[in-house]
């Protein structure tokens, strides 16, 4: 039903050096919005520079940590899908194949089953001190407070996600350059491929060689790159190309 999927098939049976990179698109049928595509606008009902950035959570802390406090009740509430699973079953019977990369601080992926995820985003569900290096700070002393504070310094808890213009960590992103320079096959499912350096992760797998598969219902500004683009839903598409 997907033209190029028996290609794909064809080289998944013969990789043993997979790269797959998700976005907010492979969460989309959890019912977890995304963040660009027409469907929900997520960004929509705020502004992503006054929520999701050091600036704006220093300006309202209260404000920015109810906001991601209201992103895990969502989050906690939804399921992985058949996409999520697929991947996590293809990985468990082709053991050491497959490096998993992902946008998206939903922890969807390791609720499925998926080991040494690279959360080139960071985790919604985690949280860590907004200023480090204290030493008094103590998580178990946090005060109940919106946010927590340390009750000796004040210092305030924080999620661990990576925030408009803050760096990816350094360990997360080596890995997944690593990944992108060794594999032969790079699944690129469910992200617009908007925001750099996790889109770039594409480009230098091509340009070390691999196949580039999208999967994906809308185009995306990596399409340009893809050797073959699976134009339908990752909970659909990923199953039946992961079957085997
Ligand atoms: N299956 C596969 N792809 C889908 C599905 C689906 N069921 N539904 C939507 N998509 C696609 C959309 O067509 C779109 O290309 O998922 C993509 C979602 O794109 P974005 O909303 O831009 O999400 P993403 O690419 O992950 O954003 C990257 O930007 O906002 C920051 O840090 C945030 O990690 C996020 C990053």
């Amino acid at each position: 039903v997907y033209p190029g999927l028996a290609q794909v098939q064809q080289w998944l049976a013969n990789t043993q050096r997979l790269a797959v990179l998700t976005g907010a698109g492979i969460s989309a049928e959890s019912g977890v919005p995304t963040f660009r595509d027409g469907g929900s606008a997520f960004w929509a009902q705020f502004k992503p520079e006054d929520m999701a950035s050091e600036k704006g959570f220093r300006r309202d802390p209260t404000l920015v940590w109810r906001w991601y406090q209201y992103r895990r009740e969502l989050i906690a509430a939804v399921q992985p899908n058949a996409g999520h699973r697929a991947l996590a079953s293809w990985a468990g019977r082709h053991p050491g194949c497959m490096t998993l990369i992902t946008q998206n601080v939903d922890g969807l992926h390791q609720r499925a089953g998926s080991s040494g995820v690279l959360n080139l985003h960071g985790e919604l569900m985690q949280d860590r001190w907004l200023e480090a290096g204290c030493g008094c700070c103590r998580t178990d002393e946090a005060a109940a407070a919106e946010p927590p504070r340390c009750a000796l310094c004040g210092n305030m808890r924080r999620p661990a996600v990576v925030w408009f213009g803050e760096a990816l960590s350094p360990a997360v992103w080596s890995a997944a350059e690593s990944a992108a320079n060794a594999c032969e096959l790079m699944m690129v499912v469910g992200t617009s491929g908007a925001v750099y350096p996790a889109a770039g992760l594409a480009i230098r797998a091509k340009r070390h060689g691999a196949k580039i598969v999208i999967v994906n219902p809308q185009p995306s500004e990596l399409d340009e790159v893809a050797d073959v683009l699976l134009r339908g839903p990752a909970a659909q598409v990923l199953p039946a190309l992961l079957a085997a």
